[in-house]
């Protein structure tokens, strides 16, 4: 089969999703690549018109981060949007080197339920959005090495399809997790904070933001109930005035600091052996 157009569907507040299917599609080596990047909000434009992006053709490669062992709820609603008619494709999960526990199988279960076939999945490992100075959890990943990784598997996925007449001839892959899936969790309203005295209002929290959570007036203002903690602002603020200070997420990070600081390695699931 000859593949001649690349989709990558993502939703990456900190960018390490996409990092993996930009990497990704440099092993593919498919001429034209199209990029849906759903991360801001007026990415939920088609949930709101009641519509559906229709994929008809060509693969296509869904990236989403693992929030509490499952598919961040903003990228499960923003996947929602697309109608594919059983063209095939790949899934990615990006977690923070603690554990993609369901997050895999859920995300399987969400393209199928929006018309796409399956045929390989990965789950790799991104800087965890709490990592920091202090507690550097997978600081830094995905690495040179991670990105080689992904390139390669990249080309394992183009070299298969070159292989097989048909998407018959590949089946959906078993992926690990669990049925029910982990119990999602309440969010907490809790949010990062700006330090008045460092910002300069440039507004780059505000312009990254996924949930439309942050606004400019006066001074930075955030609407608590909207974000989802996802660190975006934290990583992207150039004067260091973004700043996540709760001390609920400063526990869990020197927890995850302490327990889940050993180099995981990411994990590819195919449908065929090699
Ligand atoms: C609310 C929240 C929950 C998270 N839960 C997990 C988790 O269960 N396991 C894990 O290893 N990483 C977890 N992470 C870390 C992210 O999966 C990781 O940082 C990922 O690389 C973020 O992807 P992005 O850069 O594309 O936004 C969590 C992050 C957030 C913000």
């Amino acid at each position: 089969m000859n593949i001649k157009n690349l989709r990558l569907i993502y939703f990456s507040p900190t960018q390490t999703t996409k990092k993996v299917l930009s990497a990704m599609a440099d092993g593919l080596n498919i001429e034209t690549v199209m990029h849906f990047d759903l991360t801001l909000p007026d990415s939920i434009r088609y949930e709101e018109a009641g519509d559906k992006i229709r994929i008809d053709e060509g693969l296509t490669v869904i990236g989403a981060p693992v929030y509490a062992g499952r598919v961040a709820p903003e990228a499960a609603r923003r996947i929602r949007q697309f109608k594919a008619r059983g063209t095939p494709a790949v899934l990615v999960v990006l977690y923070g080197n603690r554990e993609f526990e369901d997050a895999l199988r859920e995300l399987k279960d969400l393209a199928v339920e929006a018309g796409f076939k399956p045929v390989a999945g990965g789950a790799f490992i991104g800087e965890h959005s709490y990592a920091d100075t202090k507690f550097p959890i997978a600081r830094r990943r995905p690495d040179q090495k991670d990105l080689e990784k992904c390139s390669e598997f990249g080309a394992l996925i183009k070299e298969k399809f070159q292989q097989v007449d048909s998407l018959d001839s590949l089946p959906i892959p078993e992926f690990p997790g669990n049925y029910p899936y982990r119990e999602a969790h309440a969010s907490k309203e809790i949010s990062p904070e700006t330090l008045e005295k460092r910002c300069t209002r440039c507004e780059a929290c505000v312009s990254v933001c996924p949930t439309a959570a942050i606004v400019l007036e006066d001074k930075v203002l955030t609407e608590t109930g909207a974000c989802i903690v996802c660190c975006a602002c934290v990583k992207s603020c150039p004067s260091g005035a973004r700043v996540m200070r709760d001390p609920h997420i400063l526990a869990i990070a020197e927890w995850l600091w302490e327990n889940y600081s050993k180099r995981k390695e990411p994990e590819i699931f195919l449908g065929w052996r090699r």
